[in-house]
This record gives structure tokens, C-alpha cells and sequence, in this order.
């Protein structure tokens, strides 16, 4: 059995070796001088179980994905198996506006070509999934390593940025063994938007806010700031995929006792491995 693992998830695919007891591929991964990407694998992959790891996000890792893909189907594997650990362009899920594409289907329609099986994790429209027709494919849930992680930090309330990821965070609070409750808004006057929990109240509590994706970490922030005014003894921020553009991660720092992201994107975040998740499912 082997990983092999792109350069956009260098560090999950190490652990994801690791955790399946699997070896891991040595690969070589380059550009050439007018930026058009080489990928070699160093192994012979030849009648082995392959586990091809690879986020396909910024848009440059998505053509090493392919490219690597089909370096794989050059040996005589006997199955291989697509982990794409935070699927890009799943928020473009359907048509907008007359004139789109469907992004996140465009992008299944060329994965699943090249593969016998297809894992995700926590991606963002779960109909994204129903695009695999041509092989099996699968979203993996990061809630139990984030409820793990947020169990050693010891926080009592659990906070989703709006109703519709409340499930999640209820998720995310059984594994902490705390209360879960999700933000409403409150516009007060033209300039003034107020956010609460719908229900319990923070003050004097550690509370996390739980998203899948932190972007430009606009909506959290504004958040803490609230949660801090309210009275919160420390605020976390966790989130599945840590995008952090711009200033994003400098901005919640400043608000939040701590920044904490899955391993799906790699960066100075990262603290939490989805690597058990991803096994789990590869063993079923
Ligand atoms: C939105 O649908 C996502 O679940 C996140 O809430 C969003 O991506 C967060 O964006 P930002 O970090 O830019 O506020």
C-alpha cells in the first residue's frame, strides 16, 4: 500500500502513511522555467493499493492532481483511490448567473476519469459529491478531530457564524462533551450589526467558533469582537479548511486566543490532522 502525496499535502500525506502503515511515495515535483508543472514517481507502484493525496487549491495544484493521476495509471496499480483533502470550487455549485459554469461539477468530471475511488473532506455543498457517477466517492467529516483538539483546550461553548452550520457545531460539541448554539445577527442601525448566540450566553466561558472555511476571516472576526464585548474569557477559532487570504490569519490572531485549522490546506495554522479521519474511511 502507498501514498502518494502531492505538494499541496506534503504533511497529511506523511501522517496518512503513517496512521494506514502504508509507504510513502517518493515523489518529484517541479516547474519548468516557463511554469508548466513535471511530477515523477521514484517508486514502482506496480500491483499496489494507492492512496494519491492532493488539495486542489490555488489553481496551480490541480494540474499536478491530473498529472500525477496519470503517472499513477502508468504502473499496473491495483486500485487507486483520489483524496482531494479540500475540494476548490465547491462554492461555485451551481449557475448563478446565465453564463456560468457549474465549477465544482467541471472538476469531478476530470477527477473521477482517472480514478477507481474518491474521498473529500467536508466539502463545502455536499451535492458536490452526487458528481461522482462514474465511480464511488465520499465526504469525510473533520469534526471529530477538531472536537478532539478543542476537548485539550478545554472549551465549554461551541459556535456556529449561522444557523445553517449549527449541525455542525452540535457535531463538534458532542465529541467536546459541551453546549453547542449558533450566531444570529442584529442590525441595530445603518452602521451597527450586532451577533449573539441565539440562546446561551458566554460570559466567563472559553468558546469556540466553528466554520468549514475561514476565507478572509471577516465573518469570525467580527464575531470574537462581539463574543469579547459580551464577556467571553477566550475565544478559539477552528475551522476545517484554513484559506486565510490577504491579512486573514494576522486579523484573527489578533482577536482570537488562538487559530487553529485542519491539515486539508497546509499553513501556519495547521494543527489539527484529519489523517484518522481519511484512514478510517480508506479501511471501510
Ligand atoms: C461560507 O459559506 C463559509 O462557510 C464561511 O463562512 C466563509 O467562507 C467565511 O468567509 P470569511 O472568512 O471570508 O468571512
Amino acid at each position: 500500500m502507498y501514498v502518494v502525496g502531492g505538494s499541496a499535502s506534503q504533511s497529511l500525506s506523511k501522517e496518512l502513511a503513517k496512521v494506514l502503515k502504508a509507504k510513502l511515495a517518493t515523489v518529484e515535483i517541479r516547474r519548468f522555467p516557463d511554469d508548466e508543472c513535471y511530477v515523477r514517481i521514484d517508486d514502482n507502484l506496480d500491483g499496489e493499493d494507492v492512496f494519491l493525496v492532493q488539495t486542489t487549491w490555488p489553481d496551480g495544484k490541480i494540474i499536478e492532481l491530473f498529472l500525477l493521476q496519470d503517472a499513477v495509471r502508468e504502473f499496473e496499480v491495483s486500485s487507486l483511490t483520489t483524496i482531494v483533502p479540500y475540494y476548490g470550487y465547491a462554492r461555485q455549485d451551481k449557475q448563478f448567473k446565465p453564463g456560468e459554469p457549474i465549477s465544482a461539477r467541471a472538476l469531478a468530471r476530470l477527477i473521477q476519469v482517472q480514478t477507481d475511488e474518491f474521498f473529500t473532506v467536508d466539502v463545502h455543498a455536499p451535492n458536490v459529491i452526487d458528481w461522482f457517477d462514474q465511480v464511488p466517492a465520499r465526504n469525510i467529516f473533520a469534526y471529530p478531530a477538531i472536537g478532539r483538539h478543542l476537548k485539550t483546550r478545554g472549551i465549554q461553548l461551541v459556535l456556529s457564524p449561522d444557523e445553517g452550520r449549527a449541525e455542525n457545531a452540535k457535531r463538534v460539541a458532542d465529541v467536546v462533551g459541551c453546549d453547542s448554539d449558533f450566531l444570529v445577527k442584529e442590525r441595530l442601525d445603518g452602521e451597527t450589526v450586532e451577533m449573539a448566540p441565539k440562546s446561551l450566553e458566554v460570559e466567563g466561558k472559553k468558546v469556540a467558533i466553528v466554520d468549514d472555511i475561514i476565507s478572509t476571516g471577516g465573518t469570525i472576526a467580527k464575531a470574537a469582537e462581539q463574543l469579547k464585548k459580551q464577556g467571553a474569557a477566550k475565544i478559539f477559532a477552528a475551522c476545517t479548511h484554513g484559506i486565510f487570504a490577504k491579512d486573514g490569519l494576522a486579523k484573527l490572531r489578533g482577536v482570537c486566543d488562538e487559530v487553529c485549522a485542519t491539515d486539508t490546506i497546509e499553513n501556519p495554522a495547521t494543527c489539527i490532522s484529519v489523517a484518522s479521519e481519511i484512514a478510517k474511511a480508506a479501511r471501510d
